[in-house]
């Protein structure tokens, strides 16, 4: 039977995982999908890293555009991250006819209408269910599972690295910098931290749950955007004394004025299910008129549970 051949554009942290998870799950996928998924080929700058990672069988090349041009590749997958060549590769790939899958929730926020408009017009789809909140399946509950709902409102935790931030600090009383590393360690953040720490990742998410919830365009440059910087020690203290948590929310919400779209830290009550959510993981409440309010709550970051929405 012929398989899907996918080729990953990029193997760090996530494309690692997605290979990983593909081998390991080879089966339960194949009986799943109804047709096998098979890694082809790998672009990475790094070919001796990538070989040894993905071994003998799979293709592995320096130059992105030689997946893009190869005829048996059905679709790419963008792990790359960043707006600059992320960009033309995923554009290079929808004009050569390949379906993409990304991750790259910066990519989509700032340039989702030309790729979309994009992927319209050659009949392909672009997929991106890891470009928010990780391994939660947040995208295909919005677009499928809620779609009989008027969605009034999402609000959530969708930075881990901030979450991870705030939480150390409350929890161990450690200073921002020695949680900011440990973040760094760890993977959660991203490879320029000021996205995760100024609210702009979380601005990224959003504005894209924002589009899929409201059927408006993605408009992540009328957000508005405040991260934890600001935030001392001395204030997390004070919170918990008035018996609250401060959580960075992302928030989108349709008021008889428009569409409310914005990132800030916001003090939440103690006892909500969402002031619970520690370290790296992500939490996304959705309020639709019909459903009433939904929580979804699952690891918003790291290599397998963002391969999990990737292969998704
Ligand atoms: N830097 C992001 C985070 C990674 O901390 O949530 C996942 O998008």
């Amino acid at each position: 039977m012929k398989s899907i051949k996918v080729g990953l554009l990029g193997i760090g942290t996530v494309g690692g995982g997605v290979f990983n998870v593909l081998k390991r799950n080879h089966d339960e996928i194949l009986r799943r999908a109804g047709i096998g998924i098979e890694i082809a080929m790998v672009a990475d700058l790094d070919t001796a890293r990538a070989t040894a990672l993905v071994g003998p069988g799979v293709q592995v090349v320096a130059d992105a555009r030689a997946v893009i041009a190869n005829p048996e590749i059905d679709i790419v997958v963008e792990l790359i991250g960043g707006y600059g060549i992320a960009r033309q590769l995923v554009l290079e790939a929808i004009e050569a006819g390949k379906h993409v899958v990304t991750a790259n929730k910066a990519l989509l926020a700032v340039h989702g209408t030309e790729i979309f408009s994009a992927a319209h017009r050659k009949g392909v789809m672009v997929a991106f269910e890891a470009a928010v909140a990780g391994g939660i399946p947040i995208i295909k509950s919005l677009r499928e599972g809620l779609s009989a709902n008027r969605i009034e409102w999402i609000a959530g935790i969708i930075n881990g690295t901030t979450n991870f931030i705030l939480s150390e600090m409350r929890d161990k009383g450690l200073d921002f910098d020695v949680v900011l590393k440990e973040a760094q360690r760890l993977g959660y953040a991203e490879a320029d931290p000021t996205f995760d720490i100024e609210g702009v990742d979380a601005a990224h998410k959003a504005a894209l749950m924002s589009a899929i919830a409201f059927g408006v365009p993605v408009q992540f440059d009328k957000a508005y955007i405040e991260g934890i910087t600001r935030l001392a020690a001395q204030d997390i203290r004070y919170a918990e004394q008035l018996g609250y948590r401060i959580k960075l929310l992302g928030i989108t919400k349709k008021t008889p004025k428009g569409i409310e779209l914005r990132v800030h830290p916001t003090l939440v009550p103690n006892k909500r299910l969402i002031a619970n959510v520690e370290g790296a993981m992500n939490a996304v409440m959705v309020h639709g008129d019909a459903v009433g309010t939904t929580l979804f709550y699952g690891k918003g970051a790291g290599s397998e549970p963002t391969a999990s929405a990737v292969i998704a």
